[in-house]
């Protein structure tokens, strides 16, 4: 199965900023869900939100964040009776939405609102309207209009009256556009009805998708909470275009899917999905692996061939680091643990280790502003003890710098398998606590990263080399004769083709 991303997926920037700023908030109060998707809602209730469906359920005084989605007039002034301090995280295309259809109704204009009536930006939107005194809102309901919130027939005394139309900022842009034609043909409209950018963007790259694979092999996965209305949108456009569709908007629902028969996979999200679970989810449907580990040999030999001083070799290696780092990241592999330096290695010459010492120092200070910029968290394993005061501090001040973000780098450097689990059972005896497989992995150097999925070794050597013993106990490995210098991109997708094509049993059958 081809898994093809849909371009442009994914967070629109309100969504983003929106998000961005309830992640800086604890303890506090949510009308509604921030956004429509879970992966988000349980973010936050980590942070100790609490969502509510009113205002009324705040206690006095507390701190309540209006969501993305947006609110009217009558809870804004609920919100200021109850003396509440408001963070307003609204979206800023629907607060235009809100603006265009207040100032329809201040015209004195009913307005007709596009929408899904019980969602709730449709009701924020409608609260503006009827908020004045003599504000009357409309939905479309077969062609005709009714009165706010529908069902009630054809609404009366719209003859001779100008009409405001707007529209919710996640429909279907075409619907919308067919349902203005529609109004038009039919009342005097006046119309500011349009979906957000980002929405029509995502839903014109599905139709796109959708119309160079409409077969019986293929399929759209939006992934996205079924909660969202812009998601499930997207899920119908694809049906529409003759594409069959999936919704999915848990790991374990990626994981449930019946892709039986699909030959090619287009794969998008809605404007409320966070990239983490989309990276996710497309490295599992790739089968890409989470954790790749590299044991990057041949630097010497690289050099040597060439007439070159081994030291080049390593600069030259540390080059490909830079590239392979970059690759992996392409390929949503989540963790990324190279061995650098064993304990084994400070018996090579001095002039080399210096080398090497001063290499790495080089290297951290030089990339420290990318990992910062790409988002990568920089770690270290290995005894920390046997560096230099100077390369530890870098080392350490760009572990700070970075310790905040998912993806990971990890460089194992004075790093031996061995000596890391005699290092985790002093520290299990330290700690005092029953010896097993769980609290000794817990006195690991990095206990929190997954056990790799992948090894790799260049060069042609058969050996593990003292790398990472423990955690690779299920790894697959994967050698290739190619010196560490020259590992190109393609070398990095044949590694990875040939751990796709593997049934890894674990132990089972
Ligand atoms: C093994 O090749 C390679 C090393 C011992 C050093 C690897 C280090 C780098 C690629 C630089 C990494 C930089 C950072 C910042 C982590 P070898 O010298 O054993 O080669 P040979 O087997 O051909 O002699």
């Amino acid at each position: 199965m081809t898994v093809e991303i849909i371009e442009p997926h994914g967070l629109c920037a309100g969504v983003d900023a929106a998000v961005a700023r309830a992640l800086r908030l604890r303890d506090v109060y949510c009308l509604h869900g921030l956004v429509h998707n879970e992966i988000i809602t349980g973010d936050l209730r980590d942070l100790r939100f609490k969502f509510v469906e009113s205002v009324e359920d705040v206690p006095k005084g507390g701190t309540v964040v209006f969501s993305a989605h947006g609110v009217g007039p009558s809870v804004r002034r609920a919100a200021k009776d109850r003396e509440l301090t408001v963070v307003d995280a609204t979206c800023p295309f629907v607060d235009r939405v809100h603006r265009a259809a207040r100032s329809f109704a201040k015209r004195g204009m009913p307005v007709a609102i596009i929408c899904d009536p019980a969602h709730v930006e449709a009701r924020g939107i409608a609260d503006e309207v009827l908020d004045l005194p003599d504000g009357r809102a409309l939905v479309p309901e077969n062609g005709l209009l009714s009165d706010w919130p529908g069902g009630s027939g054809p609404a009366k005394g719209l003859e001779g009256r100008k009409i405001g139309v707007v529209a919710q900022t996640t429909m279907n842009a075409d619907d919308v556009e067919r349902c203005v034609a529609v109004l038009r043909g039919k009342y005097d409209i006046e119309s500011s009805a349009d979906v957000c950018a980002a929405t029509k963007d995502r839903q014109n790259a599905v139709r796109r998708f959708a119309k160079t694979h409409h077969g019986e092999g293929s399929r759209v996965l939006v992934l996205g909470s079924p909660s969202s209305s812009n998601c499930r949108r997207l899920a119908e456009i694809a049906r529409e275009c003759g594409t069959g569709s999936l919704l999915a908007g848990t790991m374990d629902e990626v994981r449930a899917l019946d892709l039986n028969g699909v030959d090619v996979l287009g794969v998008t999200s809605g404007a409320s999905t966070p990239e983490r679970f989309f990276t996710e989810a497309v490295r599992y449907l790739r089968n890409v692996p989470r954790h790749v580990a590299i044991v990057m040999d041949g630097n010497g030999r690289w050099a040597s061939q060439r007439g070159k001083k081994r030291g080049e070799g390593h600069v030259a290696g540390a080059e490909t680091l830079s590239k392979v780092l970059e690759w992996c990241g392409d390929r949503g592999i989540a963790y990324l643990t190279v061995y650098a330096f064993s304990t084994e290695n400070w018996k090579r010459p001095k002039a080399e280790v210096d080398g090497l010492m001063s290499l790495f120092a080089r290297m951290l200070k030089l990339k420290g502003g990318d990992f910062v910029r790409k988002k990568v968290r920089f770690r270290m394993i290995g005894r920390r003890g046997d560096l230099s005061k100077g390369l530890l501090a870098t080392i350490e001040e760009l572990e700070r710098r970075t310790a905040g973000f998912e993806r990971q780098f990890i460089v194992a450097i004075s790093y031996g398998g061995r000596a890391e689990i005699v290092d985790a059972v002093n520290e299990a005896i330290r700690r005092g606590e029953p010896m097993t497989e769980e609290t000794f992995s817990r006195c690991l150097y990095a206990p929190d990263v997954p056990d790799p999925d992948l090894v790799i070794r260049t060069s042609g050597e058969l050996r593990t080399s003292n790398f990472l013993l423990w955690e690779s106990a299920y790894s697959e490995y994967y050698f290739t004769d190619v010196l560490w210098p020259d590992f190109s991109e393609s070398d990095l997708d044949k590694a990875l083709e040939s751990y796709a094509s593997r049934h890894r049993r674990m132990g089972g059958v």
